[in-house]
């Protein structure tokens, strides 16, 4: 019976490691590779919402579902599981060593990622799908909602793109070792400098992709995202 049990959660534990990296990690590099087309102006980035806007809904949803949304979902109530599970020993001196810290920082970053996905996807694919409005995702509204309050959304989504950079490359570092990929310590060490490129590579993607919000003029800067009514 505890074999039993064990080896169910040995297989869950696998399919959750799985689902970080595909597909929900190559999810998150597309995406931050989409979103910096902020680079290139209004019309490139308002070209990649629009693109996705105009596939059939068939195909749209079955991607998401079975793509983003399923695998995500999982990733992330099974993450809170484990994570609310682990005993964190960072406070022991005994296990101060680097691997420890990166390992209890990457469970951190998951909690504080679930949060910051909750309130992103919320603002932006539930509501604009929910009021039909795409407008409110489109160039304008990013601009809008990145300066208004003071740029408290700019720090939240600057944060929230570190934390979730952190958690994939570290992850990609902790998956390799789980299944052994990288079994010797020279090849271990070799990925966690991998890791580190990759965290510093995706989180200046997705800064880039929010500065870009800042190096031009839209076409409507007025388009408030709390303003904008439900089309008819
Ligand atoms: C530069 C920062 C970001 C920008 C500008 C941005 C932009 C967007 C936009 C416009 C959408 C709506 C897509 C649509 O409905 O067609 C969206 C959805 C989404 N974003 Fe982001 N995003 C950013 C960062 C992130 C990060 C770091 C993640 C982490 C994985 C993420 C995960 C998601 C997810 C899961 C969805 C829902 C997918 C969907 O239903 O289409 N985003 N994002
Ligand atoms: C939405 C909230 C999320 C939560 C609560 C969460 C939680 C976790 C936790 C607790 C772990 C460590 C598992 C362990 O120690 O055994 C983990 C690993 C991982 N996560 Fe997440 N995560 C989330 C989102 C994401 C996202 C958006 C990505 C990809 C961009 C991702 C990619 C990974 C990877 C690659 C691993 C390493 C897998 C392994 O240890 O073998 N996670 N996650």
């Amino acid at each position: 019976m505890a074999t039993a049990i064990s080896r169910e959660s040995y297989f869950w534990h696998k399919l959750h490691s799985l689902t970080g990296i595909i597909p929900v990690g190559f999810y998150m590099v597309q995406h931050l590779t989409l979103n910096s087309f902020t680079l290139g102006g209004p019309d490139k980035f308002n070209g990649v919402v629009r693109f996705f806007a105009s596939l059939p809904p068939h195909i749209l949803y079955a991607m998401l579902i079975f793509i983003v949304w399923g695998p995500l979902v999982f990733h992330a109530v099974y993450g809170l599981f484990i994570a609310n599970r682990a005993m964190p020993n960072l406070s022991n001196a005994a296990y101060r060593w680097r691997e420890n810290r990166m390992y209890t920082y990457q469970r951190w970053s998951g909690i504080f990622i679930f949060f910051f996905l909750a309130y992103h996807t919320a603002t932006t694919s539930i509501a604009s799908k929910v009021t039909g409005n795409h407008e409110m995702i489109e160039y304008a509204a990013w601009q809008t909602r990145l300066t208004e309050y003071g740029h408290i959304w700019l720090i939240v989504y600057m944060v929230g793109i570190l934390a979730c950079c952190y958690h994939l490359s570290y992850g990609i570092w902790n998956f390799c070792i789980r299944w052994g990929i990288t079994i010797g310590e020279k090849s271990q060490i070799r990925m966690q400098k991998f890791a580190t490129v990759c965290f510093i590579g995706l989180t200046l993607l997705g800064w880039g992709a929010l500065a870009g919000f800042f190096l031009h003029k839209s076409e409507d800067s007025s388009v408030h995202v709390a303003s904008l009514s439900v089309r008819p």
